[in-house]
């Protein structure tokens, strides 16, 4: 099977510089030959840069970036799609998660042309279901949710193309949700398993309820993994950690079970600041667990020591 990456740099959505460094430093990880050892073929397809853009502003005052963030999601859809027309499973690379209001449209453009719907599990300390109106922060990393399911609020951003339907999205590991974020998560009904959900049943049962849901529907499935969703003990390269993350062998369970239901289409890896991290440790940590995704078992090989 066939797995292709793509970079991209993007920072402007996040409140600290840093993610612009995640691509290469998941590359310096050696994420494609981790792939290729478990029988993939892999091709980079580099990273998406975008022009110079100029600065707009908007009735949201705490907004920072937004013309620069729109460019990278206008490139993104375009080369995220073209990326996952060239093989099974994309991978993308971040930079900050506002790049999933260009690869998740760009993936759900995917299905609808294949006539299959598109399912997302966000994996995340945060919903990121800020509109542009709603974020107090102004950071656009906690708004790509609303972007893609087509909340008000959010033209001025690219039009959206293709949307996710919100029944069709299931979030876990989420911890840290503003009050405009948890009155729209009840208002459209989303699905989400903060951490006391999981703390109460573990990670399986919620996970195995959702992909049989995506299998009845035929669907394609979206994983976009923000470093946030680990315990920051376990991965400190994050700009925005919270305490009472996921484990490590929770999310290898998770990435293993994913894995065995050979539901997932494509894959986000967002967040990661290299420039946060301890001796690559965090970067390393999302290699091995892209691996337990694309078929590696934990126990056939230890993770890479360091330090
Ligand atoms: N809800 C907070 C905010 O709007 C945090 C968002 C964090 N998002 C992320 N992708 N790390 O600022
Ligand atoms: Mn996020
Ligand atoms: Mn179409
Ligand atoms: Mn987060």
């Amino acid at each position: 099977r066939t797995c292709a990456i793509l970079g991209a740099p993007i920072e402007t959505g996040a409140s600290q510089r840093g993610c612009l460094m995640g691509p290469a430093s998941l590359r310096t990880a050696e994420i494609d030959s981790e792939l290729r050892a478990l029988g993939w073929d892999v091709t980079d397809l580099g990273d998406v840069t975008i022009a110079p853009v100029a600065p707009q502003t908007h009735a949201n005052p705490a907004l920072h970036h937004l013309a620069e963030t729109s460019a990278w999601i206008t490139a993104l859809q375009k080369a995220a799609f073209e990326a996952g027309k060239t093989c099974d499973v994309p991978i993308f690379l971040g930079g900050d998660h506002s790049m999933a209001a260009g690869t998740v449209p760009a993936m759900a453009r995917r299905a609808a042309d294949e006539g299959r719907p598109l399912f997302v599990l966000w994996l995340d300390a945060h919903p990121d279901m800020h509109t542009l109106a709603t974020t107090e922060s102004g950071n656009l990393h906690g708004t790509p949710a609303a972007y893609f399911t087509a909340q008000e609020d959010c033209e001025a951003y690219p039009a959206l193309g293709h949307a996710v339907d919100p029944a069709n999205i299931c979030m876990m590991g989420i911890r840290s949700v503003d009050q405009a974020e948890r009155e729209r998560i009840k208002k459209i009904g989303l699905e989400v398993h903060d951490m006391r959900a999981i703390d109460e049943t573990g990670v399986l049962p919620p996970l195995q309820a959702f992909l049989e849901r995506v299998k009845a529907a035929n669907g394609m499935l979206h994983l976009s993994f923000d470093v946030d969703f680990l315990d920051p003990s376990i991965a400190p390269a994050v700009g925005t950690t919270v305490p009472g993350g996921a484990t490590f062998r929770e999310a290898h369970l998770i990435m293993e079970t994913l894995c065995d239901s050979g539901l997932v289409t494509s894959l986000d890896l967002v967040e990661l600041n290299p420039f946060l991290d301890e001796r690559g440790r965090t970067a390393v940590l999302l290699c091995d667990l892209t691996a337990s995704l694309f078929g590696r078992r934990v126990m056939d090989r230890m993770t890479r020591s360091f330090g």
